[in-house]
């Protein structure tokens, strides 16, 4: 069960990680065409590819990643700070359907320094994440938050950031 679950979640990493690379490339094409069926054409490839490959990927790597969850020991920092990357790299996604959104109005276009940014984000975000994961580092929580594991440690610290805490009554 967990290798086959482990084969769908890279898999749909595969996808996503590819999809998010070739999407700014595509973004930046616009600049290069003129209204007609080529410009047309690359619309229609540029929301295929948001639409009915990186979108439904991301959605099952984060599916088929949560159920990893509760088959794998992941209660270790590493995984929590891969969680912190996958959450950004989930904003970029969300930021290239925003482009995509505007992009191909008359005015639309998506400059070479905006290619350059957008590509280098996804790369790096997805090599850090590839990189955690394979390479597990082993990081001390105690040195930065040290009650971050202990039992009650929560409701401790919003008692010394926050004074009592109370639940509402309705
Ligand atoms: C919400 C999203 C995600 C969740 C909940 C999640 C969760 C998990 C879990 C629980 C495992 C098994 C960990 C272990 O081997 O102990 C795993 C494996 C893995 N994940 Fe994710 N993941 C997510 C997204 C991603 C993303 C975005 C990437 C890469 C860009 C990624 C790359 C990997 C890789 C390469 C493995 C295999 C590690 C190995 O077998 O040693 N995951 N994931």
């Amino acid at each position: 069960m967990t290798t086959l679950l482990k084969f769908i979640h890279l898999a749909a990493i595969a996808l996503w990680s590819g999809g998010l690379i070739v999407l700014p490339f595509l973004f930046w094409q616009r600049g290069t065409q003129t209204a007609g069926a080529e410009l047309d054409r690359l619309h229609r490839i540029t929301r295929m590819v948001y639409v009915e490959l990186t979108s439904p990927a991301a959605f099952v790597a984060i599916a088929s990643g949560t159920a990893l969850i509760f088959l794998q020991a992941t209660f270790v920092e590493w995984f929590s700070l891969k969680m912190v990357l996958v959450g950004i790299m989930a904003m970029l996604h969300v930021v290239a359907g925003l482009v995509l959104h505007e992009l191909f109005l008359p005015d639309g276009r998506f400059s070479r320094v905006s290619l350059i940014v957008l590509s280098a984000a996804y790369i790096v975000v997805i090599v850090a994440i590839i990189w955690i994961v394979l390479a597990k580092p082993h990081i001390d929580s105690n040195l930065i938050a040290p009650h971050l594991f202990e039992p009650g440690g929560l409701g401790r610290w919003l008692h010394h950031s926050f004074g009592e805490t109370r639940m509402p009554t309705p």
